[in-house]
């Protein structure tokens, strides 16, 4: 039904070992949205990530995709409609760039100039020259590598984008860059994206909502305008109270020259 969300996760709970790693997860995203997945290290996020592209399958609850569940049908026909990236996105160092931007349409047995068309294509939406194309993954830089790892994941035309702190090493300046330049892709090719960051600024700043795991319960889930004036969690509230006081210590020493 068109009012449906695109992604939907119902109750999703996952133990690993003898934890609970997530406590019945649920989420509901209209498709076009940009979400931010924060929380502290090992609250869940890369396992709820996964729960999205069934690399982990979750104890009880569902994952609907597009109106369906994701278990109908292979893995693989779900996961040529969904882009995965993530942090040290590990480049095939034996192939150049075309090569890793194609390995999906190659699987999927598209033809060799299918291939080269769509590899020129993607150079171009992730603003790299065409002639990295037979560039080797150790000749990059780490913004470069970065472009190439969401050009790979972009290849098949997926709709829904899931990255795992995916400019997590780069250096600020690139890593504003790279994102500012995914945001624009995402609202030109109409995706749905959830990126995991633990860089709140960068979820404030890049989002249209944040969502909050922290123990593997979602406990704000806002826009950014929303989760600045958040009160009520104490630990949601410590989290974006730290960007908001770098920002006045930072804008004391301008008032303060
Ligand atoms: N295969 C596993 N077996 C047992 N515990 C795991 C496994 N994978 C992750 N964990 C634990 O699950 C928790 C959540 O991990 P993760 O989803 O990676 O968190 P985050 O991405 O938020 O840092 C962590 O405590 C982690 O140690
Ligand atoms: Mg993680």
């Amino acid at each position: 039904m068109a009012n449906d969300p695109f992604l939907e996760l119902h109750h999703v709970a996952k133990d690993l070992g003898a934890r609970p790693i997530l406590h019945a997860v649920s989420l509901a995203i209209p498709a076009g949205s940009f979400v931010a997945l924060v929380g502290p290290s090992g609250s869940g996020k890369t396992t709820l990530l996964k729960t999205i592209n069934r690399l982990i399958e979750p104890d009880s609850g569902s994952v609907r995709l597009d109106g369906t569940d994701i278990n109908v049908g292979p893995k693989h026909r779900l996961r040529r409609r969904i882009g995965y990236a993530f942090q040290g996105i590990g480049l095939f160092p034996h192939m150049n760039v075309a090569e890793n931007i194609g390995v999906v349409p190659r699987l999927l047995g598209w033809t060799e100039a299918a291939r080269a068309a769509r590899v020129a294509e993607l150079l171009d939406l992730v603003a790299l020259p065409a002639d990295f194309a037979a560039r080797r993954p150790n000749t990059l830089s780490g913004g470069q590598t970065q472009r190439v790892g969401i050009a790979r994941a972009l290849a098949a035309r997926p709709s829904l984008m899931l990255m795992d702190e995916p400019f997590g090493t780069l250096d600020p300046v690139t890593r504003d860059e790279l994102g500012r330049a995914y945001r624009a892709l995402h609202d030109r090719l109409d995706l749905t994206t959830i990126m995991v960051t633990h860089d709140i600024t960068e979820a404030l700043l890049l989002a249209d909502r944040i969502v909050v795991l922290i123990e593997g319960t979602i406990r704000a889930d806002a826009a950014p305008a929303e989760l600045l004036a958040y009160r009520g969690d104490p630990a949601v509230e410590a989290m974006i109270a730290l960007p908001q006081a770098q920002a006045r210590r930072l804008a004391a020493l301008v008032d303060a020259r």
